[in-house]
């Protein structure tokens, strides 16, 4: 079948690939300049913002170095070296897309947590969080006890009334519009970080034995989420280009009576970092109103976009109340507050209930430092901060891959974010590096964790949050030798070799 253009990657990732296979080859080489902002524009017809695209993708990615006041130059071909991780088939068919293989993955992924948490770890690439002092706890501490002083009964006093302080979520509805969302304040519901949020949301669209899609691969937290509701998990693949199959959506909803709701994470995919486009973000909003699914958009990593306009949530594209919207700010303000917000579209009502039901929680002071937090002037500096540690983060990571893993070693670059998936050459195994790396002192996040049908038995998470020092790069040689040491003994692998 024809590539149509909604099948292709967004204009930016076309031109960049363009130029990540140009340095490639060699026809771009290390050192040599990259055409400027407005020579690209000139010369493909393209507006700044995408050229802009262009220079950070391949800047993220290792390709160029950018130098202040001079331009973008070619990085040495090491990192380039590495080609783009496979994506799951979209024509998967539906027979493969079988909701009663889940059960069981609860106990799976609680058994690798626990070991991870029980092992002697020194340097931790397994979890995606920013390490602490990439957090603005200065800023924070001086909020919080200026608030103390402020209001000195806030910690003794009892709320009658369940939910959310209307300063918290006047602030939020002020933040979702500069998004582009329109969400009432009365409307914003106040949540311990998206873990609850996703929770309530589940709780309140499906029950006992009906269906979920999520995408394929997925956050393991979701995984758990379903089945632990007694739910069913429904694999969905998802491109790291454009993300969630439709078409494979549109299967599913033919042979599942039961299907209730979709959810996905539309900027910076967990784990292959997909950033949704707009026409597909458009097309799977209208999908889920015409067959009545709630669409759970879980909008964790939006901050974390390195991008000059940050794209829109779904929900702006909401005009039925399908969309119901989370947002965390436990990975860009604070850990230690896990304060998030939702928005429960037409389910608001009976989600509010809910949450009164389960926790009735009003934690005024944690409400009030995140919305002075992040209303302060300051939050904007901070947030650029953290992007661009989390770049040079990024980069490194990728340069030692590069550099350190065997070759056949593939990862898609994202565009942001704190992580990267690593498909790892044929005879690897990311259970056995999990293993064998934890015995070592270092944590990974193995394939196997994102999904429960095991097609990423050959995929590694790796996070890029801690700031790249020596024992950082010596934990990636440690892993590529691993991996390297597992295709030593494959026989297969040394025939093909
Ligand atoms: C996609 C996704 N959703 C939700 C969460 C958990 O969110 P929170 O920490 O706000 O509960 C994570 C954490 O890693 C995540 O990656």
């Amino acid at each position: 079948m024809a590539a149509t253009s909604r099948d292709l990657p967004p204009l930016y990732r076309q031109w960049a690939e363009h130029y990540r296979q140009a340095i490639a080859k060699g026809a771009l080489s290390a050192g040599q300049r990259m055409p400027s902002v407005r020579e690209l524009m000139q010369r493909h017809a393209i507006s700044l913002s995408t050229a802009l695209q262009i220079l950070r993708t391949l800047e993220a990615e290792g390709c160029l170095e950018a130098r202040p006041r001079v331009g973008y130059f070619v990085c040495s071909p090491a990192a380039v070296n590495l080609g783009e991780a496979t994506d799951p088939d979209p024509r998967m068919p539906v027979s493969q897309l079988d909701g009663k293989e889940f059960v069981g993955i609860n106990e799976r992924i609680s058994l690798w947590l626990e070991q991870g948490r029980l092992a002697d770890v020194r340097i931790d690439l397994g979890s995606a969080m920013p390490a602490p002092e990439l957090f603005d706890g200065a800023t924070l501490n001086r909020h919080g006890a200026a608030l103390l002083r402020e209001f000195p009964d806030i910690l003794v006093q009892g709320h009658s009334r369940p939910g959310t302080h209307p300063v918290f979520q006047a602030a939020m509805a002020r933040r979702a519009l500069d998004a582009g969302v329109q969400v009432a304040p009365q409307e914003v519901m106040a949540t311990l970080g998206n873990s609850e949020a996703v929770n309530l949301a589940l709780s309140a669209v499906a029950e006992r034995g009906d269906v979920i899609a999520v995408e394929s691969p997925t956050f393991y937290g979701l995984l758990q989420a379903v089945e632990a509701q007694n739910l069913r998990a429904l694999e969905i693949p998802s491109s790291a280009r454009t993300g969630i199959s439709l078409e494979a959506l549109e299967l599913a909803v033919q042979q599942e009576p039961r299907l209730k709701a979709v959810v996905v994470v539309p900027h910076l995919q967990m784990p292959h970092g997909a950033v949704m486009p707009d026409e597909h973000k458009a097309r799977l909003v209208d999908f889920c109103v015409r067959h009545q699914l709630a669409l759970i958009e879980d909008d964790i990593y939006r901050e974390f976009l390195d991008s000059p306009q940050p794209p829109r949530p779904l929900k702006a594209w909401d005009r039925h109340g399908q969309v119901i919207y989370c947002v965390s700010f436990n990975k860009t303000v604070a850990p230690g507050l896990r304060q998030g917000w939702m928005n429960g579209g037409r389910w608001h009502t009976r989600i509010h209930m809910l949450k009164f039901a389960k926790t009735r929680n009003m934690q005024v002071w944690a409400q009030l430092l995140t919305a002075r937090t992040v209303e302060a002037a300051a939050h904007e500096r901070h947030l650029r901060r953290l992007r661009q540690a989390l770049r040079q983060q990024r980069e490194r990571s990728v340069q030692a891959v590069a550099r350190y893993f065997p070759v056949g070693t593939r990862l898609s670059v994202p565009a942001g974010g704190l992580s990267l998936w690593i498909e790892l050459p044929p005879g690897a195994s990311s259970s056995r590096l999990f293993e064998q790396a934890l015995a070592l002192g270092i944590r990974v996040a193995p394939g196997p964790m994102f999904s429960n049908t095991g097609r990423y038995e050959r995929f590694v998470r790796l996070s890029c949050g801690l700031p790249f020092s020596a024992e950082v790069e010596a934990a990636y040689v440690t892993l590529g030798r691993l991996v390297q040491a597992m295709l030593d003994q494959d026989p297969l692998q040394r025939v093909a070799a």
